[in-house]
């Protein structure tokens, strides 16, 4: 957290705010939770939902809500360089998407306010947040190709993962699985934008065990607690004929307490390859993946030593 404070020296109103929230906890917001205790996540912190309430009953709000910082604390905050790398990794691949996002996602990307940076050879500012989840369609297109079909996500943020799929890949219908509150955000933001395929939005409590062609969660299913990690794997990964998981758990240190391990993922899952998250957002984050073309794997990315 001393880092995060830091690193909000050059943004002085967001490093007021992580000092209130975490040094001084000054209760200076409602705090709305979704889950009981045992089962929150890493973002059910009661301000992260309470953002998300505010957006959805104020339309000023919601106009800027990528600039909220209880917000910002669980998404929203790629910084400048690792925008720089995901954008170097995709340009170096020269597989297409670059120059279709520079047309779509990247260019018509303001709803929500992101915070944008210029970057060399682009000739207007990119939000880094759009550059991650371009880098990661990239990735799917790569091990998966670019029929993706019937995608499910964990844990989703406000769709933007799902948004930046569909316009890049030819995805038919994707089901995005959060918080009840979150699910409203994303079906604020995704209605506001027109899609190729088609999107639904479930918790897990109101979904049926369905077969997917294709599972993603990005630093989301890794930071739910167990039970609820086991609840997904039985209603939706284990019925995914292909996955790939961004952890940011299951190794050791502080953010895997409560969670399962690797070994225990191994037991559950579908059989998969461990890789290097590339760049490296925390040192124990890896990459998940099962039922890809390998080809491209073994030329682009690299299997994590574990
Ligand atoms: C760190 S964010 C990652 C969001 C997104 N995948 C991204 O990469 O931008 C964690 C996500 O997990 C979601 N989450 C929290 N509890 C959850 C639950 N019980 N089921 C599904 N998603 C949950 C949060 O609402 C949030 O969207």
């Amino acid at each position: 957290m001393k880092i995060k404070f830091l690193k909000g020296l050059n943004d002085p109103l967001y490093a007021l705010h992580v000092l209130k929230t975490r040094y001084i906890k000054i209760p200076f917001k409602k705090l709305i939770f979704s889950n009981i205790e045992e089962l929150r996540a890493e973002s059910d912190n009661g301000l992260y939902v309470s953002s998300i309430n505010k957006a959805l009953n104020n339309q000023k709000s919601f106009e800027k809500f990528k600039r909220d910082h209880s917000y910002r604390e669980i998404l929203e905050h790629v910084n400048y360089k690792q925008g720089s790398d995901y954008l170097e990794i995709v340009r170096e691949r020269n597989d297409g998407l670059l120059e279709k996002a520079k047309k779509n996602v990247l260019k018509s990307d303001d709803l929500g306010k992101p915070i944008k940076y210029k970057y060399s050879g682009i000739d207007f500012p990119l939000s880094p947040t759009t550059l991650r989840y371009l880098k990661v369609a990239s990735d799917l297109n790569g091990l998966f190709s670019k029929d993706l079909s019937k995608v499910a996500e964990i844990g989703c943020g406000y769709g933007g993962q799902a948004y930046v799929n569909d316009q890049l890949l030819n995805v038919e219908m994707t089901t995005l699985f959060d918080l009840p509150y979150v699910n409203k955000l994303i079906e604020r933001y995704l209605n506001s934008l027109l899609m190729n395929g088609a999107y639904k939005t479930i918790s897990i409590n109101q979904a049926t065990s369905m077969n997917y062609d294709l599972v993603i969660s990005n630093f989301a299913f890794s930071e739910l607690p167990s039970a609820l990690q086991d609840a997904y794997i039985t209603k939706v990964l284990s019925h995914s004929s292909r996955g790939y998981l961004t952890m940011n758990s299951g190794l050791i240190g502080s953010s895997s307490k409560g969670k399962m391990s690797l070994g225990e993922l191994r037991e559950k899952l579908p059989n998969f390859e461990v890789y290097e998250e590339k760049p490296l957002s925390s040192d124990l984050n890896y990459i998940i993946v099962w039922g890809h073309n390998t080809e491209f794997a073994n030329s682009n990315m690299h299997l994590k030593k574990i």
